[in-house]
């Protein structure tokens, strides 16, 4: 448990750098995700929730400070092993579902068993059964653009799950599903982590989806400031505490002057 699997250490991000548009999205953030945690990302709506996924996971890189991935800095990987990590043990769960509006569900959802080559037999039945899981079994010969937002999401997730990565990585997994779906999910995500042991890093702005990790940071204006975890406490005693510290932060910022 104590393995530490992803590491920022003082990851600064400034998008626009050097020009009138300049934003810096993180300061000065310091995060340890331990191998088999379940953590759970916090923060107001342009605290920098995304860009500090995306520096994790290697979707981008910081403007200052370092990222590991199993203790080896980031930057001194070369591209070809940073593509065999993400390929190999990372899967991803975008804010915006990154599908391929050409190209249908299923073809969609095997999109990283055919780039890793897998016998055609085996991807069939793996989207199959990931896409019933996800109760988008009857979808699969549909394009991206003919479904709904929460099927699009299902079908995002199915095809994060389908090389069961030992990593994922979910940018408001349940953003376009209802509270049963939502709550399905979180089970899913449960039982993988629970059962399986992988790593999940989640961000979500829904106290109660929350309440399903192990451990959460908040982050606001791009600095981390809370951190609380689970411990021995019920889900419900969790939840109290995620909703006071959220509430809490939300008071905080419109007393500001
Ligand atoms: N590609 C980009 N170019 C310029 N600015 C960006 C870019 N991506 C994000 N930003 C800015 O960086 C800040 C942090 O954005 P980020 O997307 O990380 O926030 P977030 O916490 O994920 O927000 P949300 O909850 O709305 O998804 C915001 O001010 C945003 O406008
Ligand atoms: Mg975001």
């Amino acid at each position: 448990m104590d393995h530490v699997i992803l590491k920022t250490k003082n990851v600064k991000k400034v998008y626009n750098a050097d020009t009138l548009h300049a934003v810096t999205a993180l300061h000065d953030v310091n995060v340890e995700v331990h191998k088999g945690e379940f953590l759970g990302v916090m923060g107001p709506s342009g605290s920098g929730k995304s860009t500090f996924i995306n520096m994790i996971s290697t979707m981008d890189y910081p403007t200052d400070g370092l990222v590991f991935i199993n203790g080896k800095n980031v930057l001194n990987m070369s591209a070809n092993e940073i593509g065999h990590f993400r390929y190999e043990n990372l899967g991803f769960i975008f804010q915006e579902f990154n599908l391929l509006d050409t190209h249908t569900i299923f073809e969609n959802i095997a999109l990283p068993m055919t780039l890793a080559k897998e016998d055609p037999k085996e991807i069939e039945k793996r989207v199959v059964s990931a896409a019933e899981q996800l109760g988008i079994g009857d979808l699969l010969n549909k394009l991206p653009p003919e479904c709904s937002g929460g099927q699009r999401q299902r079908a995002a997730i199915a095809r994060a799950l389908i090389n069961r990565p030992g990593i994922i990585v979910a940018d408001e997994p349940t953003g376009n599903l209802d509270s049963e779906n939502s709550e399905e999910l979180m089970e899913l995500f449960e039982e993988m982590n629970r059962k399986n042991g992988t790593t999940i890093v989640m961000v979500t702005h829904d106290s109660y989806v929350a309440s399903f990790t192990s451990r959460l940071i908040f982050i606001k204006d791009g600095t981390l400031y809370k951190e609380i975890s689970r411990g021995d406490r019920t889900q419900d005693e969790y939840f109290s505490e995620i909703v006071s510290v959220s509430s809490s932060s939300r008071r905080r910022k419109r007393e500001e002057p």
